[in-house]
């Protein structure tokens, strides 16, 4: 008995889509609802930090004082103007009128696909790549074709991307810095893509949601050229305020102006009051982010040479976001590995939830405490040393 058929019997009325059907629940949501209470948790992507009192402020300021209502729906002009000025550290003229503010990076990606992606475009994805772009491809009728990274420093592989485009590619979505892999796209990388996608009539959606988390290098940006990228992020990380829902897309004015009539029939508008607290923020953004950086750094450090220390497991060092993506040579399913992690009271992702490539990987968010990473790898490296017969 399929899916359908279960609601279908239990309520007649209730009959999914085939495009929903398409799709499946989230692996990561269905890990965290099987977990144990006083599990270590190193599977959830979202600081440990509160945002800024300046945001809080601002947003009880704003239900307070009657912003209780619609606003615009591509976002207050305030904020728009705010993030256009916020996003000139990457060297780029950004105006309000390049600005949509969305309910979050999540429905920036999906509104985006819903708004340029017709049934049988092909979109190229990254894999390992964040899990939501091939099923939000597929909800908008398009194919998602994945394209390999490379193995060292997990940047997209220009040549590979070169080989996947064909008369029906439409867009190529990147990441970076990178969910799962903590991998940061090179300025090389950033422009070869640029020009494959100038020369072939498309379009980037780079998802820059982690660019504040960058511990070496440097971030480069997709702003760079506006007529082919649009650029989404969120203020979810970077305000470490992923229940507020709220992010922004950035691209030329006509390309917003046409995922701002998407956004108004998914929508409306984004959330009046949350904008208004972002907005108080802006001018602490700088000074909030630099107290968390130093943090998640040692973070890193911490779990990168305790992942390299355990026998058999293998991990480019991440650059940015706040994941490691440790390789494992034991033969067994990452799914599997998960759940017996699982069961000894450490909850991590499966690296096969992010796509093919992704097996024979374990994802840890290190967006925790310096002792829930010791003690969670204390787990690991029991567990593992039991599985290889070198502890009991
Ligand atoms: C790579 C990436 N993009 C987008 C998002 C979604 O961001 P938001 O929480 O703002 O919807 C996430 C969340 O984890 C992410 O990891």
């Amino acid at each position: 008995m399929g899916k359908l058929d279960i609601a279908a019997d239990r309520c007649p009325w209730v009959h999914s889509s085939e495009r929903l059907d398409s799709v499946p629940f989230s692996g990561i949501r269905k890990m965290f609802d099987m977990a144990t209470p006083g599990a270590i948790n190193l599977g959830i992507g979202e600081p440990d930090f509160q945002p800024p009192h300046e945001a809080i402020d601002g947003l009880c300021q704003a239900c307070r004082d009657g912003m209780n209502k619609y606003g615009p729906t591509n976002g207050i002009l305030q904020l728009r103007e705010a993030v256009a000025v916020y996003s000139k550290r990457y060297g780029k003229e950004v105006e309000a009128k390049n600005v949509i503010i969305t309910p979050g990076g999540t429905a920036a990606l999906i509104t985006i696909m819903q708004s340029f992606v017709n049934p049988g475009d092909e979109v190229l994805i990254p894999d390992p790549g964040f899990l939501v772009y091939r099923p939000h491809v597929m909800l908008a009728g398009g194919v998602p074709i994945e394209y390999p990274l490379t193995e060292e420093g997990f940047q997209p592989d220009i040549d590979a991307i070169a080989e996947l485009i064909g008369p029906r590619t439409k867009a190529i979505i990147v990441n970076s810095p990178s969910n799962p892999t903590g991998g940061v796209i090179s300025k090389g990388v950033r422009n070869a893509i640029m020009e494959m996608v100038a020369d072939h009539g498309l379009f980037v959606v780079s998802d820059e949601v982690y660019d504040r988390f960058i511990y070496e290098g440097e971030h480069h940006s997709f702003l760079c050229d506006l007529d082919h990228s649009i650029v989404v992020n969120a203020f979810s990380k970077s305000l470490a305020a992923t229940g507020w829902r709220i992010g922004y897309a950035i691209s030329n004015a006509e390309t917003v102006d046409q995922i701002g009539k998407m956004q108004y029939h998914m929508t409306a508008c984004p959330n009046t009051p949350v904008q208004f607290g972002v907005l108080k923020a802006m001018p602490v953004m700088e000074s909030f982010i630099s107290s968390m950086i130093p943090v998640f750094r040692k973070r890193r450090d911490i779990i990168s040479k305790r992942i390299r220390a355990i026998e058999g497991f293998e991990m480019v060092p991440p650059q940015g976001s706040f994941y490691a993506f440790p390789s494992y040579d034991m033969g067994i399913p990452s799914a599997d590995l998960s759940m017996r992690l699982m069961g000894e009271g450490l909850i991590c992702t499966p690296g096969s939830s992010f796509g093919p490539a992704g097996e024979g990987h374990l994802r840890f968010s290190y967006a925790t405490t310096e002792d829930k990473i010791e003690k969670g790898m204390d787990i690991l490296e029991r567990v593992v040393g039991r599985m290889k017969g070198t502890r009991r």
